[in-house]
């Protein structure tokens, strides 16, 4: 183990909480931010100026980028939003509000997926079955979601990779099985956008919500929901108002994108996105997987058999990616995490992480969550053996200490 006697934790940030958003960013992604507001500055759809035609272009060039990372079948059924919990709302409530009846999710999905459904309960009626996941993987059985199916379910909404245990869940088993018995599939791509290969295609996704921010490398404020051609005449918009189309009429548009797209574009966040999609394309997503599974590798490894540490979720590759919740033995998640940054300059993330029925799997509420570092494309197999030692490090600090 490195000598972790006298870290200098002013002169060394490690930014291991990518879960929550990315970062850095890559050069070309702030390029493309700074050029978009220097040299275009005008609102897409608003005005017939060389400007404004340049603003729509940009949006389309994201949607196209799009369209080939997720091998999708339409860019303009890309739908920009403000991030992915408000792709979801549109998703969940545009599909469930109108017509009420039963969905069904996971006890690993976040609050965006879990508060939605909750609120559609008090207000629609709407039930959800919640499916309980196995031990220790927190993997959902397709066949679990195939014996919840009633006549009246008209959603089947599974978080793909856990912002608590980077749980993979098999989405492409799960859609098989709603594509089978014709209910929408929504995929909550949040942590595997940009991470982890998706086909809504041959996933069989119908509606998959993703963040712009996260594994796709764009700014903060920038998301997306994708919406199976056809599917969009079922899907009730959020948000009504001003597309720069058939202004003359009272009635919103029902043509793709403007159905779901009132008021301006985050045109400047949607530049910074498309550059960051063009990145990833670029590396290609099965390289930038491998990248984090070897991440994910070189953690397990460094921390297998440290005393008085661990973490939890799947306990090898195969299901999983670059997503730890970890637990130090005497030390609350928020104790571990300021440790982290005080003594290491680790930036990590303490909690609950938003996903109450996870952290209830795990037996972690009363505990107060637990600490989770998550890894991005910009981290290298030093970095995690850094964060790694510093972890066993402080275990053994701690271990220490009690004796
Ligand atoms: N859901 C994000 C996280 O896990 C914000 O940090």
């Amino acid at each position: 183990m490195p000598d972790m006697s006298n870290p200098s934790p002013l002169s060394r940030r490690l930014y291991c909480d990518n879960a929550a958003t990315s970062f850095p960013k890559p050069p070309e992604v702030l390029r493309a931010i700074t050029d978009y507001a220097t040299a275009i500055g005008a609102s897409a759809g608003r005005g017939g100026s060389a400007e404004a035609q340049a603003s729509a272009a940009v949006i389309q060039t994201c949607r196209e980028r799009l369209n080939t990372l997720f091998n999708a079948q339409n860019p303009l059924h890309f739908i920009f939003t403000l991030n992915a919990t408000d792709a979801l709302n549109l998703a969940i409530q545009g599909i469930l509000a109108p017509h009420g009846g039963h969905a069904i999710t996971s006890h690993m999905d976040h609050n965006s997926v879990l508060r939605p459904l909750h609120d559609l309960s008090l207000t629609r009626g709407i039930h959800t079955t919640h499916i309980p996941v196995d031990s220790p993987t927190c993997l959902v059985d397709p066949q679990a979601i195939k014996k919840a199916l009633r006549p009246d379910t008209r959603l089947i909404a599974v978080v793909h990779g856990s912002n608590v245990t980077g749980t993979l869940q098999p989405i492409r088993e799960i859609g098989k099985i709603a594509r089978e018995a014709n209910i929408p599939f929504l995929v909550d791509a949040a942590q595997t956008a940009g991470h982890v290969p998706i086909d809504v295609q041959a996933d069989c996704i119908d509606l998959l919500a993703f963040p712009g921010h996260k594994g796709l490398l764009g700014p903060l404020g920038t998301g997306a929901l994708y919406i199976r051609p056809g599917l969009e005449k079922i899907l009730h918009p959020l948000r009504f108002g001003g597309t720069g189309t058939i202004s003359e009429q009272a009635v919103q548009p029902d043509f793709m994108p403007d159905k779901f797209e009132s008021g301006s574009h985050n045109a400047l966040g949607i530049a910074g996105l498309s550059a960051g999609v063009a990145w990833i394309l670029n590396k290609t997503l099965p390289a930038l997987f491998t990248h984090d599974q070897n991440l994910a590798k070189t953690f397990m490894e460094a921390v297998d058999g440290c005393e008085g540490l661990r973490y939890l979720g799947p306990p090898g590759i195969k299901h999983r990616m670059g997503v730890f919740s970890v637990q130090v033995d005497g030390l609350s998640p928020h104790q571990l995490a300021d440790r982290l940054e005080q003594e290491f300059g680790i930036l990590t993330r303490a909690g609950l992480h938003c996903a109450p029925l996870a952290h209830a799997h795990l037996g972690t509420v009363e505990a107060g969550g637990t600490c989770r570092l998550s890894f991005g494309p910009f981290l290298n197999l030093p970095d995690i053996q850094f964060a790694a030692d510093a972890l066993a490090s402080i275990a053994l600090s701690v271990t220490a200490t009690a004796r």
